[in-house]
């Protein structure tokens, strides 16, 4: 009988997704400038979901073509003498592994605190007591979310981690941060954290999930939630970090995106918000801050991946960022991690004139990657976004920087495109285990170098 119900459930949820049958990821790697400028072109083609943009010569591209263009693309690319190899052969066949996996380990009971939380598997959000959803009330199988990981962490450490709602996403989400703090907490917590001009302790930000379908980093955020909480008081490091400083961590920074990902659409990377006078939906947001917003790097077509959106801070999920820093006033280390392409970036993407923080920037940056590759040998390119990967306008970390906030950098987590955004989830620990290493490098190099 359960297996019956457990199949219908499965039957009804997967007749409201968007299917990739023969969609293929295609790698193409530009010989000159001449082939660079036509997968620019390419890439402003409707359809074309650019999985890692146009970076330089000899870097790679890639991008998801839907199985109806393929002919006519390979043909584009046999035209102009470009070469590609395939890196992905059909979509759907890893997507459907993704879902089997998932679903695996949501037999087990759920869990009853967050040791038995199991962290090597993706996991969904939580529509538990969230008013909204056009899809059905059928949920995936899997019951161990992450806003009910959240609560519990906050249940078991009430002294220690409290759990902030910093705004609504579009579709009326709660936007929860968690703050990992020692400081006596004062009550109302609201009180507290918007009490303005330098009260509150310096701070370190993390978020992670701002592009919904990098699933690997919403689940490496919540490994950091629950290392963070484990090391304290172990960790030498860690615990001296705490002593003085907050740490702020968003795991589902794009919970719209994020619940479309699992319930609609796996490759959405968008906000949720519909576009007036467009058929297409959602906003970049991290093309959507104001730092450069508007300028090259960002499109200002709403069907576009990489849409900016119809004015700085229009998305509900930036501004309450952009508030919360505001507000607190006392951030000095940003992170916002993403993925995959193994890089970590720090400012800036809008524009070539380097931040005047570069040298210390871009050490700090060698030896966070140098720590991350000790554990497992995962090899990352690092620089400034502009440098290191392309031109890129209103992005959040650009934004920070200007704020005063020094130590602003962006990771790219694994992979270097094997599976890209489709990473298996046994890759889930090493990932978040070995940026662990990066992030507490920059944490420490931040709590040793006050400013
Ligand atoms: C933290 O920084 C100090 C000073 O640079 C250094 O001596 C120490 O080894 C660092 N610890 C970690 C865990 O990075
Ligand atoms: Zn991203």
């Amino acid at each position: 009988m359960r297996g019956l119900l457990v199949f219908a459930t499965l039957f009804v949820a997967a007749l409201c997704k968007d299917t990739f049958v023969g969609d293929k990821v295609l790698r193409i790697i530009p010989k000159n400038e001449a082939q660079l400028s036509l997968l620019k072109e390419m890439e402003e083609m409707p359809e074309m979901d650019i999985w890692r943009g146009v970076t330089g010569v000899g870097i790679p591209v890639d991008i998801r073509v839907p199985f109806h263009q393929l002919s006519s693309v390979k043909i584009h690319l046999q035209k102009h003498d470009i070469e590609h190899s395939t890196m992905i052969e059909d979509l759907q066949v890893l997507l459907d592994e993704e879902q089997q996996e998932m679903e695996s380990s949501a037999r087990f009971a759920q869990p009853r605190n967050t040791d038995s939380f199991d962290y090597a598997n993706y996991h969904t959000l939580d529509e538990v007591g969230t008013q909204f959803g056009n899809a059905p009330r059928l949920k995936p199988l899997s019951q161990t979310q992450i806003y009910r990981f959240q609560d519990m962490l906050v249940a078991e450490n009430p002294s220690l981690v409290s759990k902030i709602v910093i705004g609504q996403s579009y579709q009326g989400r709660a936007l929860n941060v968690l703050k990992v703090s020692k400081a006596p907490i004062l009550r109302p917590i609201v009180f507290s954290l918007f009490s303005t001009g330098g009260t509150n302790r310096p701070a370190i930000w993390i978020d992670t999930g701002i592009h919904s379908r990098e699933w690997v980093t919403q689940a490496s955020g919540t490994w950091f939630a629950k290392k963070i909480v484990t090391d304290y008081g172990r960790d030498p490091a860690l615990t001296a970090i705490l002593d003085k400083m907050d740490i702020f961590l968003e795991i589902v920074t794009n919970p719209d995106g994020f619940y479309y990902t699992h319930n609609s659409n796996r490759m959405w990377r968008k906000t949720r918000k519909p576009n007036p006078g467009s058929s297409c939906v959602g906003v970049d947001p991290n093309r959507n801050w104001d730092a450069g917003f508007g300028g090259p790097g960002a499109s200002s077509s709403p069907c576009s991946e990489t849409y900016r959106g119809p004015k700085a801070h229009s998305e509900s999920e930036v501004k309450a960022i952009v508030d919360f820093v505001k507000a607190h006033a006392n951030i000095k280390a940003f992170i916002s991690i993403h993925s995959y392409s193994q890089m970590l970036l720090y400012p800036y993407g809008y524009t070539s004139t380097p931040v005047k923080d570069q040298a210390e920037l871009h050490n700090l940056a060698k030896k966070a990657i140098t720590d991350l590759a000790s554990l497992y040998g995962t090899y990352y390119r690092y620089g400034s976004i502009i440098n290191t990967i392309y031109q890129a306008s209103g992005g959040t970390i650009d934004w920070t920087y200007n704020q005063g906030i020094k130590y602003s950098y962006t990771f790219e987590l694994r992979d270097t495109g094997r599976y890209g955004f489709i990473l298996p989830a046994n890759q889930i620990l090493p990932t978040a285990r070995e940026t662990w290493l990066a992030l507490v490098t920059i944490m420490n190099h931040t709590f040793q170098n006050p400013y």
